[in-house]
């Protein structure tokens, strides 16, 4: 199977769309996403990722085999912490369990340490959130603690973990 990350194209709206009308990705991610994901929404997304800052937004389209597999994204903070970002990603379930997620979390921080001033990468998930923490071990991230009780989704109190990755560690 052929992996890469690359630039958003607002051709890919229609196959996000697809592949985020699905609570088993957007129950692991922030509120926000609208429900149901229409290709008007993912349009509306990519357009705000083609046209963002490139100094403080580094997006992706996550693709296996020249299709769109999913989205990952490496975000800066701002004030003292303007050399940190946060990492955010998620696949279609159909890709699931392949790499393909070790692989794009391997690159896009790969591309940030290289292209930015950016020297430290975290990442927030939940804490049963088993495959994102896995995905985020196997690319070198340290777990650095556990937030408990930090966020309510689906109106369920959560623990949330944080990994950070320091460039030339
Ligand atoms: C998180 C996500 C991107 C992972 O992508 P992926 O391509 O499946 O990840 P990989 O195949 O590279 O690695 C997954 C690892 O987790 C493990 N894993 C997956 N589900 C698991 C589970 N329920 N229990 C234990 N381990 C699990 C896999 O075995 C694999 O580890 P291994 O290589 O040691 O065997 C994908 O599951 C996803 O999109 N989830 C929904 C959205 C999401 O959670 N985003 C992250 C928000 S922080």
């Amino acid at each position: 199977m052929y992996y890469e990350i690359r630039k958003w194209r607002p051709e890919d709206a229609c196959a996000l769309s697809k592949i985020l009308n699905n609570n088993k990705i957007t129950d692991n991610l922030r509120d926000g996403i609208p429900c149901p994901y229409t290709e008007v929404d993912a349009l509306n997304f990519i357009t705000e990722m083609i046209n963002s800052d490139p100094n403080k937004v580094f997006a992706f389209a996550v693709c296996c085999n020249g299709e769109l597999a999913g989205s990952i994204g490496i975000f800066r903070q701002d004030n003292i912490y303007y050399r940190s970002a946060e990492i955010g990603y998620y696949l279609g379930e159909n890709y699931w369990n392949k790499g393909l997620g070790t692989y794009a979390v391997k690159k896009a921080c790969e591309y940030v340490f290289a292209n930015s001033d950016i020297i430290r990468i975290f990442a927030e998930p939940f804490a049963r959130n088993t495959a994102s923490c896995r995905v985020l071990s196997k690319t070198g991230f340290v777990y650095e603690g556990t937030m408990f009780s930090n966020a309510i989704k689906n109106g369920i109190i959560e623990d949330t973990v944080i990994y950070g990755l320091l460039k030339g560690v």
